[in-house]
């Protein structure tokens, strides 16, 4: 039984996808979340079929807002014209129709960055955060979401701004740090680089860090050199759920 204050949301990554409900009024998970390998071979079928696990394993009832993130910029209505680091075969699919279809109900899709920048801006870090807060994720990619006055401009993929020659993410996210051995220092000044990059283009007011590692930024913020406040995400690799849990709500709050 899902008391109205909740709903559930669910991670798509690299690595793992993620479920937990989330108690809507203090952006927490409701009972703790459960995590399933993502398939080597991440199919939309392979993927879909663990999100009905999911959903099955906390029997979720219908009518609960379900909210899925997604590792690519999505259109709601419209078929995925890129993935970086998903199997390619979800281009030309429209995520939210096909997974509803999959599961038999439905569920909200958006990117996985602009999840966790709505969660840390109703909830965490960014919270009450006037002026402009970019929300960056350091995990497999580098995922970004930009938050204006507390309004968030989807879509962004700061993660694939050129550095050096290639991909930003594929010299500064978290799995390009464990790829190359880094110390964090090392790793601190690929990071430098890349936010000096960002705060050439966009001048935010705050920058804030999320994904897994950023629950080890004590580490490596000493060897960030930059001129813009930096912080790490309050709810650091749960605001992707507690993000996506959010924006299902609000999609069937616009709704009704
Ligand atoms: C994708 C983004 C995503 C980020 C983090 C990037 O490769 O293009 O959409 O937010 O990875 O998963």
């Amino acid at each position: 039984m899902i008391p109205t204050a909740q709903a559930f949301g669910i991670d798509i990554g690299g690595s793992g996808i993620k479920g937990a409900p989330v108690d809507l009024i203090n952006g927490k998970f409701a009972t703790e979340r459960t995590r399933i390998p993502t398939p080597e071979e991440s199919t939309p079928e392979a993927v879909a079929v663990i999100i009905k696990q999911l959903l099955d394993h906390y029997d979720v009832e219908d009518g609960t807002p379900i909210g899925i993130t997604f590792p690519a910029p999505v259109k709601p209505g419209k078929p995925l014209d890129f993935i970086a680091n998903l199997d390619q075969s979800w281009i030309g699919i429209d995520i939210s129709f096909m997974i509803s279809q999959f599961v038999g109900r439905r569920v909200f899709v958006l990117n996985d960055a602009d999840a966790a920048g709505l969660a840390e801006a109703q909830y965490g870090a960014a919270a009450q955060h006037d002026g402009l807060v970019l929300v960056t994720t350091l995990g497999t990619g580098i995922g970004s979401a930009l938050i204006v006055n507390g309004q968030l401009v989807p879509n962004t993929e700061l993660g694939h701004l050129i550095l050096k020659g290639k991909d930003a993410e594929k010299y500064a996210s978290s799995a390009a740090r464990v790829r190359d051995g880094l110390t964090w220092k090392k790793w601190g000044k690929r990071l430098t680089k890349y936010y000096r990059l960002l705060e050439h283009y966009f001048n935010p007011d705050l920058f804030v860090i999320g994904g897994g590692v950023s629950k080890h930024s004590d580490k490596f913020f000493p060897y960030i050199d930059i001129d813009t406040p930096i912080v790490s995400a309050g709810l650091h690799n749960d605001a992707g759920i507690i993000g996506a849990a959010y924006y299902a709500n609000q999609c069937m709050k616009k709704e009704h």
